[in-house]
């Protein structure tokens, strides 16, 4: 039997959402994306979502914004796809990578040890679609020693007064934290929207604002979007209005914003989640029951009463297996 690589779930309502896009006569950043962000918000009931064209270009900019410097330190996995490590090079800093626990997500201990005056943010990755000890991991942040041992280097490090913790939620979208949904359990969470992703833009990334006071992400969204368009002061569906063609560059930003033609595959995705997350549940289990009877077998722990996972990679472990029949059996 062959088994495809996670190929996009493409039915008629996705391709009539592209079409009417495509008719509409606006196909870049315009309704389509601040629906998607909409959706996105009620999913995961965060205070804003910025639709943006990727998870690494996302993280690059939120990065940027925080004002690392050289000698700044971000804690990472080293279990994790390059863009975790990648996103903090681009945006000026230096990744400290730190071991995972049994569950192949970031250590809290490793966390710990890691941590000196230098660190300005953590960027824990929920892999497969597991989410980390979010709790905990708020609560490292949030401890009066690690506070006291805080040295910013930045405005905005100094107004946030501790590490920042975004999380890489590249798998997680529809995963579960303490009976509510993937996206509000750090300060920033970014989703990737990618190909292969549970739902997906084609290429794409949604950034989950849930800063503590005193942020407003109403702010914050507005600044983001225009960081997301090179910082003009108006957007290219508002120029397009009748006598607004003038506009400024307020700042130094990025070009990284999600088009309508993409928003639009991930808005006609977004409003059948439910079913996409009931199907990939039913495979998960599935594979479960077929590999139990295998004492060769390690399976992926995908619930528990705090966590579950949003089945986005089925990750099967094999007793004392060797690197080339790992290869020969993917
Ligand atoms: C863990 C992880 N982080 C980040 C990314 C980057 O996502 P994107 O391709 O949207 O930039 C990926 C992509 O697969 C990933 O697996």
């Amino acid at each position: 039997m062959r088994v495809d690589f996670s190929p996009p779930y493409i039915d008629q309502s996705i391709i009539d959402e592209v079409v009417d896009t495509m008719k509409s006569g606006w196909i870049t950043t315009g309704n389509k994306v601040k629906l998607l962000e909409t959706e996105i918000q009620t999913f995961t009931d965060s205070k804003s979502v910025l639709c943006v064209n990727s998870w690494t270009s996302g993280a690059i900019m939120i990065l940027k914004w925080l004002g690392l410097k050289p000698k700044d330190e971000v804690i990472i996995p080293a279990y994790t796809y390059a863009a975790t490590a990648l996103a903090v090079f681009h945006a000026g800093g230096t990744p400290v990578m730190v071991d995972v626990s049994d569950d192949y997500n970031i250590s809290l201990d490793a966390i710990h040890k890691a941590i000196t005056p230098k660190t300005k943010a953590i960027i824990p990755v929920d892999v497969a679609g597991w989410p980390c000890d979010y709790k905990e991991i708020m609560q490292i942040v949030n401890d009066k020693e690690i506070k006291s041992l805080f040295t910013p280097t930045s405005e905005i490090q100094a107004k946030l007064g501790r590490i920042l913790v975004l999380i890489d939620a590249a798998h997680s979208f529809g995963g579960k934290y303490d009976g509510k949904n993937i996206g509000v359990g750090a300060d920033l969470t970014i989703f990737s929207l990618h190909a292969v992703k549970n739902i997906t833009t084609a290429e794409g990334g949604a950034i989950c604002l849930n800063m503590p006071l005193p942020f407003d992400n109403n702010n914050l969204y507005d600044e983001f979007r225009s960081m997301s368009m090179n910082c003009q002061s108006k957007d290219a569906y508002t120029k397009s209005m009748a006598g607004s063609w003038k506009y400024d560059i307020v700042g130094f930003g990025m070009k990284i914003n999600m088009p309508d033609l993409n928003a639009a595959i991930g808005l006609a995705q977004i409003k059948i989640i439910a079913d996409l997350l009931i199907k990939r549940t039913e495979i998960s289990n599935y594979y479960n029951k077929a590999f139990s009877k295998f004492d060769w077998a390690i399976l992926p722990v995908n619930k528990t009463l705090l966590k579950e996972s949003s089945y986005h990679v089925y990750c099967l472990r094999i007793k004392e297996i060797t690197e080339i029949q790992r290869d020969k059996i993917i």
